[in-house]
């Protein structure tokens, strides 16, 4: 019976691991030097923890399962809420600011597409307990800088920005109510994604007001800050986010990252949680989905019934990004390559034991080494140790006799004759 894997679901062979391992240690080392520290949670949650702040799209997405004691269950779509809770676990004994990093394995059941599938994996960076624009800065700077790091340009993407404040405010001053706010952000979110009139058509079903409805729409063609202020003139809290926009546009700049961003009022967030900032980061051609995206979410940890404290962060997944650096021919170059310390080949079948004990000793000393169970002649030997990548080959063979081993530089092609007890005391001082 031949079982097929699961729809959205990757394998991932050697070559694979390879560039997943490529990533995500990018991912850590430039969290690590960003000043973040790791942090994991449970690959599934009570559903509920799903269910209440994340909104619906995500709700709508999720692999839930109903345990043998009866407990409704998903597996993790995200982590944000897990490290809500995490933290209000710990909330009095944790130094603030919390930066916090993690790369979980997620599952969304999404409809399988380019850039999108039903598992990935998905950096995410989060401080906790500082509203100082200064983190919105960092956590965006943080992911321009692993970009950055792996070849990426500001020819490549960019970073769009904007404001949940201040949208709610305008919106709220063209007559939106407050509880209109979430609906009309969940259909704003997809503008991008729809065709035009059937964005104009789901938001005059949304909006009955004529004069709301032509306000929302000219707002949403909106293009500077500048044209924001204008329209913010008579709102306090509107006029207050443009500031605080600015601001956080001064700080990038200051940190050098400017040219990588660009404020745009179309980028909502598919998240029911932000408050505040909203950026996603996009190829600069927008052919493909999201690279990443987060913001400022100021009431989830008071929503899981901690405190109030306030939050900003991103994730960024690893399947646009592939995509991307495919595209771009970066990936194959800074892949590294498999590499061995040793190979081990026999000149005789007779030498076969003496070959698995010096790799034996050499791997307990930390040596990377392999060999052939099958006996070949040396040069096929030595053909398998280059395409290995094997710095050196050990050669067992008639010299062997002489209590002599061959230890040839793959490099260099030089070969020498060494006295089998020296070599083995050698790899002691050595050891790795
Ligand atoms: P998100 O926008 O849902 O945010 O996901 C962030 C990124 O994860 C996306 O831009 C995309 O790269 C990747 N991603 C999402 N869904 C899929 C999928 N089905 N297949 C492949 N990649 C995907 C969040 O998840 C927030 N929790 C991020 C955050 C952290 N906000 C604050 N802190």
């Amino acid at each position: 019976m031949k079982i097929p894997p699961v729809k959205g679901t990757r394998d991932f062979y050697p070559p694979d691991m390879v560039r997943r391992n490529w990533l995500t240690d990018g991912w850590k080392k430039i969290s690590l030097r960003n000043g973040f520290e790791e942090y994991d949670g449970p690959i599934f949650e009570y559903l509920k923890m799903f269910q209440v702040k994340s909104g619906d799209e995500i709700a709508e997405q999720l692999f839930s399962l109903t345990d043998r004691g009866g407990r409704e269950l998903a597996i993790r779509p995200e982590i944000t809420p897990t490290l809500a809770r995490m933290v209000n676990q710990q909330i009095n004994s944790l130094p603030k600011p919390i930066k916090w990093f993690s790369v979980p394995r997620l599952c969304r059941a999404e409809r399988p597409q380019k850039g999108r599938l039903r598992e990935f994996f998905q950096w995410n960076v989060d401080i906790i307990g500082s509203d100082d624009l200064l983190a919105d800065a960092e956590v965006i700077f943080c992911a321009i800088d692993y970009l950055q790091d792996i070849g990426l340009t500001k020819n490549n993407i960019v970073v769009k920005i904007s404001s949940r404040k201040m949208l709610a405010a305008v919106l709220q001053t063209i007559g939106v109510e407050k509880n209109e706010l979430d609906p009309l952000y969940a259909l704003l979110d997809k503008q991008s994604k729809l065709p035009k009139d059937t964005f104009e058509k789901l938001l005059a079903e949304k909006v009955a007001d004529k004069s709301q409805y032509k306000k929302i729409l000219e707002l949403m063609t909106v293009k500077s800050i500048e044209q924001i202020k204008t329209i913010a003139a008579q709102n306090e809290t509107a006029k207050e986010s443009v500031n605080e926009l600015n601001s956080l546009f001064e700080l990038l700049n200051v940190m050098g990252v400017a040219d990588f961003c660009s404020f745009d009022i179309s980028i909502i967030r598919g998240l029911a949680y932000y408050t505040g900032t909203v950026f996603e980061i996009y190829d600069r051609a927008s052919e493909l989905r999201a690279i990443g995206g987060g913001g400022r979410y100021d009431n989830l940890l008071k929503d899981f019934g901690g405190p109030a404290i306030s939050a900003v962060g991103m994730g960024m997944g690893d399947c646009v990004l592939a995509i991307l650096l495919e595209e771009k021919g970066i990936l194959p170059e800074q892949l590294p390559l498999a590499k061995s310390d040793y190979f081990i080949a026999y000149a005789d079948q007779k030498y076969l034991q003496k070959a698995v004990e010096i790799t034996a000793k050499l791997r307990l000393a930390g040596f990377i080494t392999n060999f052939s169970y099958k006996f070949s002649n040396v040069s096929k030997q030595l053909k398998q140790a280059s395409n290995q990548n094997a710095a050196k080959c050990v050669i067992v063979g008639d010299e062997f006799e002489n209590n002599e081993l061959v230890v040839k530089d793959m490099s260099t092609g030089r070969q020498e004759l060494t006295n089998f007890d020296k070599f083995i005391s050698d790899i002691k001082t050595k050891s790795k």
